[in-house]
């Protein structure tokens, strides 16, 4: 009779965390609209070096103080592997991969992003400080892993 009780008591409270997470969870997505990135957009690895932008890897200005750095990252490289950005401008780094999934890691600043086959990966970023950042590939992608970086010149 005991245990039965026992049980009982952790049934409910069981039942209770489970709802309770439910509800959290639900008020996140529909409430808070926390969700995960969605998709910018989509291209083909198997054609990605026609596809624009991606035919044109590289840094172009797009407006005043606003530049677009377009990046494929391919076992085991990026390229370009040199990235040279004004010091203060507003930079979008918009991200691919022609094979495997890569990561996109630009040290010591918040530009994280996966490269994702057949997707489009895009974040936005302002160097302040003139320097050379380390860009490394921080999802493990084969053989040479290990060798695939890059460097980011605020200048
Ligand atoms: Cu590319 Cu690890």
């Amino acid at each position: 009779m005991k245990v039965a009780t026992t049980e009982k008591a952790f049934l409910l409270v069981g039942g209770i965390a489970l709802v309770g997470c439910m509800l959290a969870l639900t008020w996140g997505t529909l409430a808070m609209g926390i969700h995960l990135p969605g998709r910018v957009a989509e291209v083909d690895p198997q054609t990605v070096r026609a596809t624009p932008p991606f035919d044109r890897p590289g840094v172009r200005q797009v407006g005043p103080n606003r530049y677009e750095a377009v990046v494929i990252g391919q076992a085991w490289a990026f390229i370009p592997s040199e990235i040279r950005v004004p010091v203060g401008a507003e930079v979008t780094f918009i991200g691919t991969t022609a094979d495997v999934i890569h990561g996109f890691h630009i040290e010591t600043t918040r530009v994280n992003m996966m490269l994702i086959p057949g997707q489009v990966s895009r974040t936005t970023y302002r160097f302040e400080r003139p320097g050379e950042y380390a860009l490394i590939c921080h999802e493990y992608c084969g053989l040479g892993h290990h060798t695939m970086f890059g460097k980011v010149i605020a200048e």
